[in-house]
């Protein structure tokens, strides 16, 4: 049965811990959607997993349209929630209306995520009166990278207790579900504890009501270093190099395709 908003708050009246990831193309989509994973994300973060940006700031509405799209078609249970990406909602609640309708018009998502706190709340709630579910993100704003100064822990000391309000605002503006990245896992338990809405953390400790991961992070795709939140469950990158250099090999020396692989 396909998951909804209800169901989604229900994970949380039953005390049920569930996971979110994420997903930005058709066969990933259609492989976590079978594993039974409830709820997809078509995060900005499409720009460094799949289009070879160094951050989320140039993916822009098209790019999240071609790529949410393919997911919703995979999909037959997970609720798929699409992101807003950087300047498709802050420039005005117009704009963010017509974009978030197109997520849901043209990609066929069942909700929008947006990052911030108070200063969204407006949009939030226009937009959930238009009937749009939307997901807030509070914590580590990678959008706003450039006046944080980089991807770092927020939430500490006096900071903790702003982005607590901010919890509460997006609740009361309609927000469905909360995503808190890279916060004390103090600060997790405490914004769980004061709200009737999921909270889904990264980052954010074992207290939340939810964890997501980002897809590649996940599967051991991405390179380099990761933040000291992410747990790789498979090794696909060392598979994938290996791979490719067997094929090479078994083509240099001749013994692919062999009778097997070949037409009579
Ligand atoms: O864009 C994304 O992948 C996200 C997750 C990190 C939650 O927002």
């Amino acid at each position: 049965m396909p998951i909804t908003v209800r169901d989604i708050h229900a994970f949380k009246q039953r005390g049920e811990r569930f996971i979110m990831l994420t997903a930005y193309d058709a066969s990933m989509a259609r492989l976590l959607d079978q594993a039974g994973v409830p709820v997809l994300l078509v995060g900005d973060t499409l720009g460094e997993m799949v289009l070879g940006h160094s951050s989320t700031i140039p993916v822009t509405m098209d790019d999240m349209i071609h790529h949410a799209s393919a997911v919703t078609r995979a999909v037959e249970n997970a609720f798929v929630v699409g992101d807003m990406p950087f300047m498709s909602y802050q420039a005005s609640t117009s704009e963010a209306l017509h974009n978030a309708g197109r997520h849901l018009k043209e990609a066929g998502v069942n909700a929008v995520k947006l990052e911030g706190g108070g200063r969204v709340a407006e949009v939030v709630s226009r937009l959930v009166e238009s009937g749009i579910p939307v997901m807030g993100h509070l914590g580590l704003t990678p959008q706003s990278v450039n006046q944080l100064g980089g991807y770092r822990v927020q939430g500490r000391g006096e900071a903790a207790q702003r982005i607590l309000q901010d919890a509460k605002h997006l609740e009361a503006a309609g927000a469905f579900a909360l995503v808190l990245e890279a916060v004390p896992q103090a600060l997790g338990r405490e914004v769980t504890q004061s709200l009737s809405i999921p909270t889904i953390g990264i980052g954010a400790g074992p207290h939340t009501d939810a964890q997501v991961l980002v897809l590649h992070d996940f599967l051991g795709l991405t390179m380099g270093r990761t933040p000291r939140f992410v747990k790789r469950y498979a090794s696909l990158g060392d598979e994938v190099t290996r791979a490719a250099k067997e094929f090479a090999r078994e083509v240099v020396e001749g013994t692919f395709p062999d009778s097997e692989h070949s037409y009579d």
